[in-house]
């Protein structure tokens, strides 16, 4: 992998800008946490795990540039960035957990100085943006065994590399199988109205060399009936405590069809990415994205100038469509409920 999604480079962060893929390969260098909360708002970056690491080295970031002396006016600037990084996207679990992680830090460090406070912020920062890419390694290898050799995978949107720090999620299974030496073919739908599927994902396989092949949203019912697709792996964005998963829009349906077609769902997802203070999806906060997004992709109008839109940027696929959803730290089945908790403790 030659490419980096998120990095520390000469006192900024630095992210491969996901916009320009696949025709340019560009960095965008932010020397404010107000630049990285904006790539996160504006899908310079995306991808649950990825903004959870680019939002953690963003308040990274803040802490170093805070020029205040004294620890309780670094302190209310300390939350006042947490704060602008969490309104950033509401749905990605990891984005709070990462928040969350950052402002441990300064409870654990109270009554240290400034420097060593900063310093440390800095290396949970970097910690945890090397956890996901470990994380995402042991995913892949509890994964993989759920694809044999042969399989034709259909997935949804990114969740790859690209969607994390490193080695993806559904993606990193898919990697590690592929690393093995299984033969697999990827059928990847082109994921509207942002195209991370057609941009991203294509884009990701194609570069390691595992077999890609594109399709468009309302396919997957077709190459199912035509038995074209032997099992189904996604990412998530925020899993619920009885295992219902919200991801990308699209995702359920493509649940709903893999349960009538005897085809198994698996989710891949680190526990980063699970709410459990939320009982059910329908608690899960849904993003609602510009509606231009969907009468002007890519700055070409393609409908009715004031037409009405609905964006929702995810959707909630209820545990019983999922077969398993495949962690760091094992696999969980139905009864979910059990099964999470079992994985939790
Ligand atoms: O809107 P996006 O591109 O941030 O949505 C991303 C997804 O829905 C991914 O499938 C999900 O975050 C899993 S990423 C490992």
């Amino acid at each position: 992998m030659k490419y980096e999604t998120v990095t520390w480079r000469n006192g900024k962060v630095v992210m491969l800008d996901q916009r320009r893929l696949p025709t340019e390969e560009a960095y965008v260098e932010c020397e404010r946490p107000e630049g990285v909360a904006e790539a996160i708002r504006n899908m310079t970056i995306r991808g649950a795990p990825a903004i959870g690491v680019a939002a953690a080295m963003g308040i990274a970031l803040g802490a170093m540039r805070l020029r205040v002396k004294n620890t309780g006016r670094f302190k209310e600037e300390f939350e006042r960035i947490c704060h602008m990084m969490m309104e950033t996207r509401p749905t990605a679990a990891n984005l709070c957990w990462a928040v969350q992680r950052m402002k441990e830090v300064v409870r654990r460090h109270e009554g240290e100085g400034l420097d060593e406070l900063r310093r440390s912020l800095k290396s949970e920062a970097m910690a945890i943006r090397e956890a996901d890419i470990e994380v995402n390694r042991r995913m892949g290898h509890n994964g993989k065994r759920y694809i044999r050799n042969g399989s034709a995978i259909l997935t949804h949107c990114n969740a790859g590399a690209l969607a994390t720090a490193g080695y993806g999620t559904a993606l990193g299974v898919i990697r590690a199988a592929h690393e093995e030496g299984k033969d697999l073919e990827v059928y990847v739908c082109e994921t509207r109205p942002q195209l991370q599927g057609a941009r991203l994902t294509a884009w990701e396989l194609d570069k390691e060399g595992i077999p890609v092949t594109l399709v468009i949203d309302g396919m997957s019912g077709y190459l199912m009936s035509k038995g074209l697709i032997h099992l189904v792996i996604v990412g998530a964005d925020r899993i619920s405590a009885n295992g219902d998963v919200a991801n990308k829009i699209g995702t359920y349906s493509i649940a709903l069809l893999a349960k009538t077609h005897g085809i198994p769902f698996y989710v891949a997802a680190p526990l980063s990415t699970f709410d459990l203070s939320l009982a059910i999806g329908d608690e899960i906060p849904i993003e609602e994205r510009d509606s231009r997004e969907v009468t002007h992709p890519f700055d070409r109008q393609i409908a009715p100038e004031g037409v009405r839109v609905l964006n929702p940027a995810f959707d909630v696929t209820p545990h019983e469509y999922v077969t398993a959803i495949i962690t760091e730290r094992g696999v969980a089945q139905e009864p979910f409920g059990t099964s999470l908790r079992d994985l939790f403790s």
